[in-house]
């Protein structure tokens, strides 16, 4: 709900209250956000005070330091030092702004954000607030747009400029949301890591001077997410105030928190300023991505369901999906570049029986490619390895009752292929030869006609076979930014546009071929984030497939988006990125809270293996409403203690299912009781492995008894069920 009162404007979602207040000399004050609260007048609720070293301002009815006014959309130059939120070079040079309050506007639904992945438009349940600002001297108008998706206790927020003036204006600098806060206690966590290691839970305090994570690779990145929240310092999964802030965003971004020498904290997100600078002629206007925030008092498990709600329900792909993920064999792992008919036919009779509905065809298909010298941008069979043409396997799928998925990496161009031989001009490049990485370069995608040439190509794809699954890959990341088409003064929007590029295929893409499934992959998860799942509503979660591994990749990665959202396969032993060898069960069921695969010589597995595949896949499908319907539990962090545990809980509370992974044995160690979360306190839930029956409210205070398997790297999971009540 979104209300007024004179000065004061409210928005409300079911839990929370975020209020905002015109004050007496125009600004736009920040008033309060967090636990639900009555709409009254808020004027007292401010701790504005003169300071020295910080000019001094007439408002309301007092002087009173910039520095000390929290704002909604800060700016620079007239005496907040802290951070701006947006910096405006106006046409005489400078970058000195000035906002303040020209108008409002409250309507059911919510703005459109042409070109970029948004939350959508539900005009029944979502209404928005605009807030018009305007710079006078400046010549330029901000549009503060806030629409409240109330169930999911979330408010999307985003930013529009335009240039009101009569001469050209640059913007340095444009964050998608910005906050403040009068406290600084406490913790900024994130998710940070590397390739093969991603989203690993990371936190630390708040002190004077700022926090900040950021990406400059044009995407956003498997080193940090664009996510971070704000937490008590004693939070914890189920207790403490958190704020969390996530963008829906895949390139170049920036989250920061600055506290003042008052003691206040002014968390922004958006846009990295380092590699973004946009030209406004006169009558244009600007919009930055979309950045989502939510509040929960009941700690972190609360704010991630939140996201995981608006994600499931509001955000395109995600909230769209059409039945249930398939159930892959990729064939990476089982014969990385080295593809062949005979080697897939093998692999196709292998899985024969076992439930496996698609064979995913990954890298190595195409033009003459042997191994990741060559080929990107030649989407078309490889001759030599397919004589008989990609029909020929699409065939043999059909024969063997699979449907077939194809992988392919659209942005990106090997100088050994026909495509770069037609286009040599058409890769990012400037006046030095452009950095190669993985042996290859990137497509120019801020140039229409290199996003319609690769549509084309990809379109015959999958258009002339029966494609029913896309895995779309990024390899790496952006150098040598600029382009040949772009003037001097706009070259710094590279970045950006190359994004919007980007986004402009996958939309066409996803849009003409809408029955197809598309998954993210960027190396692994170089690009997960709720830009992405717009379009695709899955994304290969880490190259890293070993199931340890794969627990605290999961774990951290579900802080912020839902479980259904990241797929995960079962590969081989020893594992090829860690060496490490696992149970075959602790791989099945660290995977089993995903889109679900395998990735592997099935072939090569003995009978009593293959027999286990088949009872993991029936036991997916059983899984399966609990993946996407269900709640999820984090119970334990493997980045705290030795164990993983997380919890899926129906929506109506009568089943759950329990996942406890052992990151290593301890010898001679004691047990420890689990306490399970989100059950009904007064339900009677059967739970199958203990053969015994307890009430929810026993399994949440005393827990489940937990002790150490014997077996190195272990798994326990258990299955609830709710007895019909009497
Ligand atoms: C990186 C992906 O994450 C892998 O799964 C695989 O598709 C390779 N690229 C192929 O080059």
């Amino acid at each position: 709900m979104i209300g007024e009162n004179g000065n004061t404007l409210y928005l409300e979602t079911a839990h929370t209250s975020y209020i905002m207040r015109v004050l007496s000399n125009g600004m736009l004050q920040h008033v309060y956000y967090g636990a639900r609260i009555p709409r009254e007048d808020m004027s007292y609720y401010q701790l504005f005070r003169e300071r020295s070293f910080s000019p001094m301002i007439q408002v309301e009815g007092r002087e009173a330091s910039a520095d000390t006014i929290p704002q909604e959309y800060p700016v620079f130059g007239r005496g907040d030092f802290r951070r701006p939120a947006v910096v405006v070079e106006t046409a005489d040079g400078r970058m000195v702004n000035e906002l303040l309050y020209q108008s409002h506007e409250i309507v059911s639904g919510k703005p459109a954000l042409a070109g970029l992945p948004s939350l959508d438009v539900d005009t029944r349940e979502t209404a928005s607030l605009s807030v018009t600002l305007l710079d006078s001297a400046g010549g330029y108008e901000v549009v503060l747009h806030y629409s409240v998706f109330e169930k999911e206790d979330i408010i999307a927020r985003h930013v529009e400029i335009r240039n009101v003036g009569k001469e050209g204006i640059w913007l340095r600098e444009a964050a998608s949301l910005s906050l403040d806060f009068e406290r600084k206690d406490f913790t900024f966590l994130s998710l940070s890591g590397a390739w093969a290691r991603e989203r690993q839970v990371s936190g630390r305090p708040l002190g004077q001077g700022t926090i900040s994570i950021e990406s400059r690779r044009g995407a956003s990145s498997h080193q940090l997410n664009p996510f971070a929240a704000l937490t008590d310092l004693s939070a914890t999964e189920t207790s403490g105030e958190v704020y969390g802030f996530a963008l829906v965003y895949s390139g170049d971004f920036r989250i920061g928190a600055e506290v003042s020498q008052f003691g206040s904290t002014r968390l922004q997100a958006g846009l990295n300023p380092e590699t973004f600078s946009w030209y406004l002629e006169p009558g244009e206007s600007f919009l930055t991505p979309e950045g989502l925030m939510t509040y929960s008092d009941y700690g972190l498990g609360e704010m991630s369901r939140h996201f995981h709600n608006v994600c499931r329900r509001h955000l395109g792909k995600c909230a769209d999906r059409r039945g249930r993920h398939p159930i892959l064999i990729n064939s990476w792992e089982a014969m990385y570049f080295d593809v062949s008919e005979e080697k897939i036919q093998t692999l196709l009779e292998s899985c024969q029986g076992l439930g496996i509905d698609t064979f995913v065809l990954d890298d190595g298909w195409f033009g003459h490619r042997r191994d990741d010298t060559s080929s990107l941008g030649d989407w078309f069979a490889n001759e030599e390895k397919f004589p008989g043409g990609l029909d020929r396997i699409t065939r043999l799928c059909r024969q063997y009752g699979m449907k077939f998925g194809i992988w392919i990496e659209p942005e990106m161009i090997s100088r050994d292929s026909h495509l770069y031989a037609e286009h040599p001009d058409w890769c990012i490049h400037g006046r030095r030869e452009p950095v190669e990485s993985r042996n290859q370069l990137v497509l120019d995608f801020s140039r229409q006609e290199v996003v319609e040439e690769i549509y084309e190509r990809i379109a015959a794809l999958l258009r002339n076979y029966a494609v029913s699954y896309v895995k779309w890959d990024c390899n790496r990341n952006l150098t040598d930014i600029g382009s040949d088409s772009l003037p001097k003064e706009r070259q710094r929007e590279y970045s950006y546009r190359h994004m919007l590029g980007v986004y402009r295929l996958m939309d066409r893409l996803t849009k003409a071929f809408s029955d197809v499934c598309f998954e993210g992959c960027s190396g692994g998860g170089g690009r997960f984030d709720f830009g992405m799942l717009y379009y695709m509503p899955q994304i290969w979660t880490s190259d890293d497939s070993d199931a340890v591994e794969r627990q605290k990749i999961q774990y951290g990665t579900s802080l912020v988006y839902p479980p259904a959202a990241m797929t995960a396969h079962v590969s081989a032993c020893p594992n090829h990125q860690t060496g490490r060898t696992t149970p075959f069960g602790t791989r099945g069921e660290t995977a089993q809270m995903c889109g679900y695969g395998y990735e592997l010589n099935v072939s090569a597995l003995s009978e009593a293996e293959r027999e286990r595949i088949r009872g993991q896949v029936k036991r997916h499908k059983e899984l399966e409403p609990l993946l996407y319907e269900g709640d999820f539990y984090r119970l334990k962090s493997p980045f705290t203690s030795e164990i993983c545990a997380w919890e899926l809980v129906a929506r109506d509370q009568t089943k759950a299912y329990v996942f406890v992974g052992f990151q290593r044995v301890i010898p001679n160690c004691g047990g420890e009781y689990l306490r399970l979360q989100g059950l009904k306190a007064e339900g009677r839930y059967r739970i199958r492995q203990l053969g015994t029956t307890q009430y929810g409210d026993t399994l949440m205070k005393a827990g489940l008894p937990l002790l150490m398997p014997e077996e190195e790297y272990g798994v326990t999971v258990f299955d609830l069920e709710m007895e019909d009540e009497e």
